[in-house]
C-alpha cells in the first residue's frame, strides 16, 4: 500500500512551504533551518530521533508556536504570525503528538469541537456522519467519554476530529505511538483513503518503515535543520538512513 506518484510537481503552489524556519522555547532555540514542502495530495512523512524538533516544527506549521525567522506559507498566503484559527481556517488540521483529546467530553463533542469556527450546520451534520461511517467504533462510542476509550480509538478520534475542520493538509504527529499493529494498519488504511479524498498528510511517524511506505517524499531532521529529502523509495533505501533511522544495516 503506498501512495500514488504525482504528476508535475513544480507546476502546483505547494499546499504547505517553509523555508529558513527557525523557533524554539524561551532561551532554547530547538529548529535552525528548516526548508520543506508538502504538495497537494501528497503524503510527506518527517523522519528524525527524539528531540530532533518533529513536534515542535508541527506546532509551527500549525499556529501554535511563533515563527521567529523563516518563511511559512499555506497555498501561497505567508502565515507566519498567524494564529491557529487562521491555520484551521486555511486548511491546517493537526493532530498533535498524544493526541489531546478532552477526556472528559464525549466522542461526539470532541468530534464537534474540531468544527468550532464552521458555521455550516448542515454540512458539519454530515461530516459528522462521514467520520462516522470512517470510524465505526466511534459512532458506537460517541456518548462514550474520550478519556475512557482505548488508546487506538482515542487515535481514530484524533484524526476525525481533525477531519471535521474539512482540512486541506492534516498534520499528524506520532501516528502510532503505543499502538498494536492491527489498529495501526487500520488507521494506515484511514489515511491512505483520506488521502484519496484529496487531503494531504505530513507525518510524523516513529515506525519509519511504515512512514516511508505510506508517503510519496520524506525529510529527514536532525538537530533542528533538514538534512536529507527525496522520495520515499529513495530514502528507504538510502543505508545512512536505514542504519540511523530503521535499526538496519548498512
Ligand atoms: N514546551 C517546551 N518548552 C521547552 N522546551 C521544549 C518544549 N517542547 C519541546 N522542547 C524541547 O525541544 C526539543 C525538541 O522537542 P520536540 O518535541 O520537537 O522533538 P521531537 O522530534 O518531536 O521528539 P520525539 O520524537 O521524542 O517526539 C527537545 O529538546 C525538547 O526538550
Ligand atoms: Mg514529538
Amino acid at each position: 500500500m503506498s501512495a500514488p506518484d504525482l504528476q508535475a510537481p513544480q507546476l502546483q503552489v505547494p499546499k504547505l512551504q517553509v523555508s529558513g524556519l527557525q523557533a524554539g522555547y524561551g532561551d532554547v532555540q530547538v529548529l535552525w533551518d528548516i526548508s520543506l514542502d508538502v504538495r497537494p495530495g501528497e503524503i510527506v512523512s518527517m523522519i528524525g530521533s527524539n528531540g530532533a524538533g518533529k513536534s515542535t516544527f508541527m506546532r509551527c506549521a500549525s499556529g501554535l508556536l511563533p515563527v521567529r525567522v523563516g518563511m511559512i506559507a499555506v497555498d501561497g498566503k505567508p502565515m507566519a504570525g498567524a494564529p491557529p484559527a487562521s491555520f484551521v481556517r486555511a486548511g491546517v488540521a493537526h493532530v498533535p503528538e498524544g493526541r489531546r483529546l478532552f477526556s472528559a467530553m464525549s466522542v461526539r463533542d470532541n468530534l464537534l469541537m474540531g468544527a468550532y469556527l464552521r458555521e455550516d450546520r448542515a454540512e458539519i451534520a454530515a461530516d459528522l456522519d462521514r467520520v462516522f461511517e470512517m470510524f465505526p467504533i466511534l459512532a458506537e462510542r460517541r456518548r462514550q467519554d474520550a478519556g475512557t476509550m482505548s488508546g487506538g480509538e482515542q487515535q481514530m478520534c484524533a484524526i476525525a476530529r481533525g477531519l471535521m475542520s474539512k482540512p486541506s493538509l492534516l498534520l499528524i504527529d506520532e501516528l502510532s505511538l503505543g499502538l498494536a499493529p492491527r489498529i495501526v494498519e487500520q488507521l494506515s488504511e484511514r489515511l491512505v483513503e483520506i488521502n484519496k479524498t484529496g487531503v494531504a498528510i505530513l507525518l510524523v511517524e516513529q515506525d519509519v518503515i511504515a512512514g516511508l511506505e505510506l508517503a510519496n517524499r520524506g525529510f529527514i531532521v536532525d538537530r533542528g535543520r533538514v538534512t536529507l529529502s527525496g522520495p520515499a523509495r529513495e530514502l528507504a533505501g538510502n543505508p545512512a538512513v536505514r542504519e540511523a533511522y530503521m535499526g538496519l544495516g548498512a
